[in-house]
């Protein structure tokens, strides 16, 4: 606390402080291609790279890129893209992209919301991990090794084709990579059980600005607590992450009850956001607000889907809702016991029963542009605001919210234990998602404007000073800096909403670690 304190005013006095970039006028990509080659003899490096030479490289750029914003004509491409296949690669990328004086942009799933893992406004390289993606199942110590360019679904099935009996906590969407994900948290549908993924990460191995390969012994504590939360990409390149599984039972009860506004939906949401965030920790009861055709006149109304998970059978989830929550009138018929990783299925919004396989499916291409951002709820929101967030949301039309409920576990565990600081005193988070096909600018702009209208209308009945925000869900609006330039100032910004309290640890590791800066992007931790 004492240094805390220190390295605040420290932080203070240094606010007008930042870092620039000069650009070389030339860049040398020939040089930084010639490196890597030179680098990697023992493990050759050729058929990793890609360049606008090469016939694939677009597509191998389309490949991890999840949101059409960031695809346009006008985004800015990379001079190459090594995708790796063996950590020397790293190494080599790294070093080599020091030594020439290339950004590098650093991409596991590429789910990033603003898709900092694949753009820049200076010139940069691609360091692709799709290929590091194997999965090491153990089930004697019950842990996993697993690679950064695993996918969570990969993941998932790997874990569920060995046993019924553990799983692991992490995100919904089974096509999100482990590098990036669990760097940034990793929250799913256990965290009122178990926390989030960082809360059950054992041991790491990460490649450092000087090209060393540390595992947790060899990087220490401070590093290690950074790079659970506090995102990779400004500390080095996740190489794998050493899961602990946790147990659950054979079977889990999962359901997914719908009810439209005229179908008392406003009653129940208002409801429950103070009975949610209380019921035990085995059950997880999201709350999902869509929009929906009433008819084909263009009639259209807010439909919420309160979809749950136990940790346990369905007879006894009946029960429980029905002396909690007994206006959701859950019935045994809504529910479905599946084996927990068939939940992960189910909840990557699949029919029950679809064969496990699905999870690794993968996408060759992105599918819609969309903005997300998010917010932690501290009280319930008055019913009036639930009916006003009804009417921008309808206005919106192609908008989801997701509702997550917080206590359990997530209200057991310190703020700062891992950087990720958003923890006791949530009754719930939001997410607020519109998407859309249409690619023309004035639609983006319009869907962009209608997004941050509906956060603003949010701001008396959010997380204030500082309004909280996930790294997870990125989000430049919170504040950003360019990437040839570091202001201190803009950092703090974005940093209190992402880490709260814990952004003054983050800038001593950062400052240990990586005090030239070299790894960095728009929303990245400073050095000092
Ligand atoms: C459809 C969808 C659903 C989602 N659902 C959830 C959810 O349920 N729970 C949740 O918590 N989040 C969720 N997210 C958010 C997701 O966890 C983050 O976007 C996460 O950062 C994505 O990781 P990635 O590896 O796919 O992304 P990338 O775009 O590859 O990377 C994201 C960031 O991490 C950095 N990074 C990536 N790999 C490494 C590495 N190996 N070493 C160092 N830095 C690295 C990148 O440079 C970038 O800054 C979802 C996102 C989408 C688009
Ligand atoms: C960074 O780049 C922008 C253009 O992308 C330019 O306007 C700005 O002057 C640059 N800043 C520095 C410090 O070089
Ligand atoms: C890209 O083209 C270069 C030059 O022809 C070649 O050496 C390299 O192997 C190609 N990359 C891949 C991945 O095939
Ligand atoms: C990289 O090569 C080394 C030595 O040849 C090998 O031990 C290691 O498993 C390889 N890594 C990957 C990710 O394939
Ligand atoms: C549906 O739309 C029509 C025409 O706009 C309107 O007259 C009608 O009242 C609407 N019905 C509902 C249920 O809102
Ligand atoms: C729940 O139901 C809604 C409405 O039908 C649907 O849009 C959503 O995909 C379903 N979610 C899951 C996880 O099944």
């Amino acid at each position: 606390m004492k240094f805390r304190n220190t390295l605040a005013l420290f932080i203070l006095s240094v606010l007008s402080f930042s870092v620039s970039w000069t650009t070389a006028k030339t860049v040398d990509i020939d040089g930084f291609l010639q490196c890597l080659t030179k680098y990697s003899h023992a493990h050759p490096i050729q058929e990793a790279i890609y360049t606008p030479q090469n016939a694939s490289f677009q597509s191998v750029l389309l490949l991890h890129i999840n949101n059409r914003r960031y695809s346009t004509s006008t985004t800015p491409k990379p001079l190459a893209i090594i995708t790796a296949k063996n950590e020397s690669h790293v190494q080599a990328t790294v070093l080599c992209a020091k030594h020439h004086g290339l950004q590098v942009k650093i991409r596991s799933g590429g789910h990033d919301f603003e898709g900092l893992s694949y753009t820049s406004d200076i010139p940069f390289v691609i360091l692709d991990m799709f290929n590091i993606n194997s999965i090491d199942v153990n089930l004697a110590d019950k842990t996993a090794w697993v690679h950064s360019g695993a996918t969570l679904g990969e993941v998932y099935y790997a874990i569920g084709t060995k046993t019924n009996v553990y799983g692991f906590p992490a995100g919904l969407c089974p096509t999100v990579g482990a590098g990036g994900h669990i760097s940034g948290g990793g929250y799913g549908v256990m965290m009122r059980k178990y926390g989030l993924s960082v809360d059950n990460v054992v041991d790491a191995k990460i490649v450092t600005v000087k090209g060393q390969i540390l595992d947790r012994k060899s990087m220490g504590e401070d590093l290690f607590w950074a790079i659970r939360g506090g995102g990779g990409a400004s500390f080095g390149v996740i190489l794998s992450w050493k899961l602990q599984l946790v147990p659950v039972p054979a079977k889990v009860t999962v359901f997914n009850v719908t009810k439209t506004i005229e179908e008392g939906a406003t009653d129940l949401v208002y409801k429950w956001q103070t009975v949610a965030p209380e019921l035990p920790k085995d059950l997880f009861l999201r709350a999902m607000p869509q929009v929906k055709n009433i008819d084909t006149k263009g009639n259209k109304t807010v439909a919420v889907s309160f979809i749950g998970q136990f940790l346990g059978q369905s007879d006894e989830v009946v029960a429980l809702l029905n002396e909690r929550f007994p206006e959701l009138g859950l019935q045994r018929t809504d529910c479905h016991e599946v084996r927990w990783v068939e939940a992960t299925v189910f909840w990557a919004e699949n029919p029950v029963g679809t064969p496990i396989d699905v999870l690794l499916d993968k996408p060759t291409e992105p599918a819609t542009f969309y903005k997300g951002k998010a917010d932690y709820m501290k009280e319930p929101l008055p019913k009036y605001v639930i009916e006003a967030l009804w009417k921008k949301m309808i206005e919106i039309e192609n908008i989801w919210v997701d509702m997550n409920p917080y206590g359990g576990r997530m209200s057991e565990i310190p703020e700062s234990a891992t950087p990720y600081p958003h923890r006791a005193g949530n009754l719930f988070f939001a997410l607020y998602y519109s998407s859309w096909y249409d690619e023309g600018t004035e639609t983006t702009d319009k869907y962009v404007r209608l997004t941050r209208e509906l956060y603003d209308m949010m701001t008396p009945y959010v997380s204030k000073s500082p309004r909280e925000a996930f790294q997870n869900y990125r989000d430049l609006d919170i504040g950003a800096n360019q990437d040839n330039h570091t202001s201190f100032e803009v950092a703090t910004i974005y940093g209190r909403k992402y880490f709260k309290g814990n952004l003054a640890r983050l800038i001593r590791v950062k400052t240990a670690i990586d005090p030239h800066n070299f790894f960095r992007h728009k929303q990245s931790i400073p050095p000092l």
